[in-house]
């Protein structure tokens, strides 16, 4: 068929973009299990939030929910008792003065991104561009082929700390974050994606006072923060401003197949998501809506979060590290780990790699290990970065099994690569 590649928007979504390698690696891993899945953010399937879901679903069905749940288009903004559910759960928890008006449901946190960083950024009425800043590379993979302009992102590069524990932790450099007119958003994850970095509270106050001295939104993409899915190993504490924008989504406590996702921010952003939303999909999906609600009414999301799921990324996370470094040492190849503070993965650093991180992902794959190169992570920036050849990404969701073949494979292979 001719044509349809032809529009400027079907270049600019990216036929040779990462994300779509990495989703459909992952997929296709996921779905055949015959490659060691390290590669994309699959959240681990967990039996005892697998049966809470079940159990919600069983009580939905023999209720008259299941006639609301698939009859009905809910509003653009989405279901407005599951909305007042999370404000008031916000409210009681964080102390947090927020409202329903203050709260959007879309199809995931992707689909969030999208709408909000082109409605932020782009082309201005004016005539002026403004761009997304990411005060800290590197930055989540999916954020990278999201402009509906070209370049629409710039980011700065790290401060790379060395600890006494032996891992590295990336930092924001404020001598270098330069935020001008030009500029319509700052946008972190926290945790990051791909580091498991979780910007400090000092760090993210500063960025909150950035943003309100220059009159921006500061985004912050907590996919893997608090009060849900809290895949996050220490004390911090979640900031909600009138200047910032926090999105959380269900993909990371185990529902991503139902596609939801709330972003809150002011209510004139919320009415502009909500159109946006409508004219792209009309409504959103109610499935993980009306399976949260009750647990977002009962409040039992948040023992589900803190006594189920975080416990088991922690032990999963260091058990990866103790075979990392075991690994590493018997075939004495240097590795360096960044500290591992939360979500779903490691970023390893191989000083001097020989070859770039996608030959190494390449090798990898021919090896039936998943993982994803550093390079995809470093979008936005005005140079390469020594790291973006030098790192990879690797998940420790999956069985444990397939983390501790996968890394022996991993530490035999960077080996070969350095002879
Ligand atoms: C940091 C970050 N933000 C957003 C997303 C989008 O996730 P979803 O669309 O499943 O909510 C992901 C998925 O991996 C992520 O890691």
């Amino acid at each position: 068929m001719a044509g349809f590649n032809e529009s400027t928007f079907s270049n600019l979504l990216g036929p040779q973009s990462g994300i779509i390698e990495l989703m459909d690696d992952l997929g296709r891993a996921m779905a055949s299990g015959d490659m060691l899945m390290m590669g994309g953010g699959n959240p681990a399937i967990i039996p005892e939030v697998v049966e809470v879901f079940r159990k919600r679903m069983q009580s939905i069905l023999d209720s008259t929910e299941f006639d609301q749940m698939i009859s009905v288009y809910e509003p653009p903004q989405g279901n407005a008792s599951t909305i007042e559910a999370l404000a008031s759960l916000l409210r009681e928890h964080f102390a947090w003065d927020i409202q329903a008006e203050n709260i959007a449901v879309t199809g995931g946190g992707q689909t969030a991104f999208f709408l909000l960083f082109n409605l932020l950024a782009g082309p201005q009425q004016d005539g002026s561009h403004k761009k997304i800043l990411f005060p800290l590379a590197p930055e989540y993979i999916g954020y990278a082929n999201q402009g509906l302009a070209p370049e629409l992102f710039v980011a700065v590069p790290p401060l790379v700390e060395y600890g006494d524990d032996g891992f590295f932790k990336y930092k924001i450099d404020f001598d270098r974050l330069q935020i001008d007119d030009s500029i319509a958003a700052l946008c972190v994850s926290r945790p990051t994606n791909p580091t498991g970095n979780v910007l400090t509270d000092t760090e993210v106050a500063r960025l909150a006072e950035l943003a309100d001295t220059n009159g921006i939104p500061l985004i912050i993409d907590n996919a893997y923060g608090l009060p849900f899915p809290n895949i996050i190993f220490q004390e911090v504490r979640p900031v909600w401003t009138p200047n910032t924008i926090v999105t959380m989504s269900l993909s990371k406590l185990g529902l991503p197949g139902t596609r939801t996702a709330f972003v809150a921010g002011p209510p004139e952003l919320i009415q502009a998501m909500s159109g946006a939303n409508c004219i792209l999909s009309l409504a959103n999906n109610n499935t993980g809506q009306y399976l949260i609600r009750s647990l977002f009414e009962d409040r039992s999301i948040l023992s589900l979060c803190q006594d189920i799921i975080r416990p088991l990324y922690q032990t999963r996370a260091n058990q990866a590290v103790d075979w990392l470094r075991g690994a590493f040492q018997e075939t004495n190849t240097p590795v360096e780990i960044h500290r591992p503070e939360g979500a779903l993965f490691l970023w390893l650093r191989f000083p001097d790699l020989p070859i770039t991180s996608k030959a190494l992902h390449e090798r990898l794959k021919a090896r039936r290990v998943l993982v994803v190169p550093g390079y995809y992570f470093f979008f936005g920036l005005s140079e390469p970065h020594p790291h973006e050849q030098q790192c990879l990404r690797m998940t420790y969701s999956q069985e444990p099994s397939v983390v501790q073949e996968g890394i022996r494979i991993l530490a035999d292979e960077v080996r070969q690569v350095y002879v």
